[in-house]
């Protein structure tokens, strides 16, 4: 099938200025590769730092691209367009930062629908909003319409804030960590509900997570994102089962137990990130490959030069000069 959202060898670097006026480069993302399909789930992993976020909003066009491209349904996409944002909306990992407080939830969800469907009809836009609503489950809707953001647990108004991406009727959403800020025993309805979305719609879903356990638990294929660079990706099961990269294998490794759903250890990677050490700096990342200062197998050229990539016949591939000679070339 072909995707519906690419990114292709995109690259971000954020100039930043220091006190005293100094310059320096963040090179956030590097060379990322991803592909989404109609109806797909794929898990974007990676600690804290990685570029998952930078990823999410170059793929929403929020950002630019320093160099790389952007494509929509086989097409270069040009600019943050109200008609890119129809096809393509973000979750964030803060509900209340995409909800106008202000406002009740029927408000935040018609304007949705006015905005990109222009229906003005009041009644029709009134029976939209209820069809929202009960799509993700939060019923009997009278008792959710006219509350306000404040007014909801954070599990329903990351659900609104799902309903409202919804109502635009995207052709793919990316969720940036969207389960990370909730309550540990609703992350699994939350999942479950974007699941349901995707066998419904056929929606593409990116799902970024720094917690495997979740990506395993939705996902169809994983991509690990370490220091700005994508490492590995592939079906979930062989990554999992079979991880070519050091690092991949090191988190899946360092997560206690991988087969469980949602694990209650909230924060997964982030508990663990002390043991798996530090990621580098990304002003000035390590030269060559940039997990060897970290990585037990590092050899010379790993210090020098980038690993090109490696295909594996089951469509996994990594990053790696161990596996220089593997694959399919
Ligand atoms: N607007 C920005 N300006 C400068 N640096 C940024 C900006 N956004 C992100 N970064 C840096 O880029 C790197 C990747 O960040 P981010 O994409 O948020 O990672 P993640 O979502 O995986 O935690 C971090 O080092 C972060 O500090
Ligand atoms: S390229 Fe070298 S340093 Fe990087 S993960 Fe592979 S073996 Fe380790
Ligand atoms: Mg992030």
């Amino acid at each position: 099938m072909a995707p519906v959202l690419e990114a292709r060898d995109v690259s971000k670097h954020f100039t930043v200025r220091s006190a005293v006026g100094s310059t320096s480069v963040v090179r956030a993302v590097e060379d990322a590769t991803v592909a989404l399909e109609p109806g797909e789930i794929v898990a974007l992993v990676g600690e804290s730092g990685s570029g998952k976020t930078t990823l999410a909003r170059l793929l929403a066009r929020f950002y630019e691209p320093t160099t790389g491209e952007i494509r929509l349904d086989g097409a270069p996409a040009n600019g943050a367009t109200r008609a890119y944002h129809r096809d393509v909306q973000l979750i964030f990992q803060d509900p209340f930062g995409s909800l106008n407080p202000l406002h009740r939830v029927r408000y935040n969800l018609e304007r949705a629908l006015r905005l990109h469907h222009g229906v003005r009809d009041k009644a029709e836009r009134n029976r939209r909003v209820e069809e929202l609503l009960e799509r993700v489950s939060l019923t009997p809707v009278e008792q959710f319409i006219d509350k306000f953001p404040h007014e909801l647990s954070g599990g329903q108004r990351q659900r609104v804030v799902i309903a409202r991406a919804l109502a635009v009727e995207p052709k793919v959403l990316l969720g940036d960590e969207p389960i990370s800020m909730l309550d540990v025993s609703i992350r699994l309805e939350m999942l479950n509900l974007l699941n349901r979305l995707r066998t419904e719609d056929g929606l593409a879903l990116l799902y970024i997570t720094h917690d495997i356990a979740s990506a395993r638990y939705l996902c169809d294929r994983i991509v690990v994102m370490y220091a700005g660079r994508m490492v590995e990706g592939g079906p979930k099961e062989d990554v999992i089962a079979n991880p070519r990269h050091p690092y991949t294998r090191l988190l899946i490794e360092s997560s206690p137990d991988p087969a469980r759903a949602v694990d209650d250890r909230a924060e997964l990677f982030g508990a663990e990130a002390g043991e798996l050490g530090e990621p580098p700096s990304l002003i000035d990342p390590p030269a060559g490959c940039r997990f060897h200062p970290r990585c037990p197998f590092a050899m010379d050229v790993c210090r020098t030069e980038a690993p090109p990539r490696t295909e594996f016949p089951n469509g996994q591939w990594t990053h790696c000069w161990l596996h220089e000679d593997e694959g399919e070339g």
